[in-house]
């Protein structure tokens, strides 16, 4: 690895993070949409159409989400934020709260919160591990029928772009791990802190659909190549300072 100090770390995380805390990743062997076709549950035409099914779907995901852990990955980016002198901004696809509970800080979800739900009658956004119907009321407006997971669709756009954006323009490190590269705009984002001059590093199980754009890559389990790269980034700071 470059041993460079950087000023600006930006790291992406996608599904492969959470893989070996027992959460299945979507295109993986297994993986969610094997199981289930991504029209039928992750779309507001689909939502529209038939939302007991979609509640369902994320009723489902929401209680497998409290049945697991953080695992070695999450805490090592924890740490990194704590410890790193520079500024760290987590921008996570997973709509999990693995990386919050593992004690991260500055986190975007952009695809949206599993333990969020948000009433599209009165606009309100409230925390929880229950399940949701249509017949659930709104505990702000107390309408039924407008309550929908806070997890942002196909078709419907990011949460915070303006603010990733803003950061991946600054940036001069960025990390890339556990994601495939198939999904807009966050598949995007290594050409765009790239050309903006940042060092992009690949950390995932395997090469991704992006890998070409990386300076440097990492391949193997989330919870060895993530915990070793930010020991690295860590010790390089230790060495300046000698
Ligand atoms: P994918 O399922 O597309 O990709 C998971 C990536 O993680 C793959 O590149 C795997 O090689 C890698 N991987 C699997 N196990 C791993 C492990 N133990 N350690 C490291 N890497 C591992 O998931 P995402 O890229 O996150 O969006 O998918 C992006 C978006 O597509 C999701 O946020 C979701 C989905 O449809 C929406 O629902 C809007």
């Amino acid at each position: 690895m470059m041993r460079r100090k950087f000023k600006h770390i930006v790291i992406l995380t996608g599904a492969g993070i959470s893989a070996e805390s027992g959460i299945p990743t979507f295109r993986d062997k297994g993986g969610l949409w094997e199981k289930f076709r991504l029209e039928e549950v992750a779309t507001p035409e689909a939502f529209q159409k038939n939302p007991d099914f979609v509640n369902e779907f994320y009723n489902l995901r929401r209680k497998e989400l409290l049945k697991v852990r953080p695992n070695a990955a999450h805490y090592a980016l924890a740490k990194l934020e704590r410890e790193y002198p520079g500024k760290v901004l987590l921008v996570t696809q997973n709509v999990d709260d693995l990386h919050e509970r593992a004690g991260s800080r500055k986190i975007i979800h952009m695809h949206g919160e599993l333990l969020k739900v948000r009433c599209e009658k009165c606009g309100y956004v409230f925390k929880t591990h229950e399940e949701i119907f249509t017949t659930t009321p709104c505990p702000a407006c107390r309408q039924k029928g407008g309550l929908r997971p806070h997890v942002v669709w196909f078709g419907e756009m990011p949460f915070q772009l303006e603010e990733i954006w803003e950061n991946l323009q600054k940036c001069d490190l960025f990390l890339a791990i556990g994601t495939s590269g198939t999904v807009y705009p966050a598949a995007g984002f290594v050409e765009i802190s790239r050309q903006a001059g940042a060092w992009c590093v690949e950390l995932n199980l395997k090469p991704s659909a992006m890998a070409d754009l990386f300076h440097e890559h990492h391949y193997g389990p989330a919870t060895q190549v993530v915990p070793a790269f930010v020991e690295v980034l860590l010790e390089s700071l230790v060495k300046d300072k000698n």
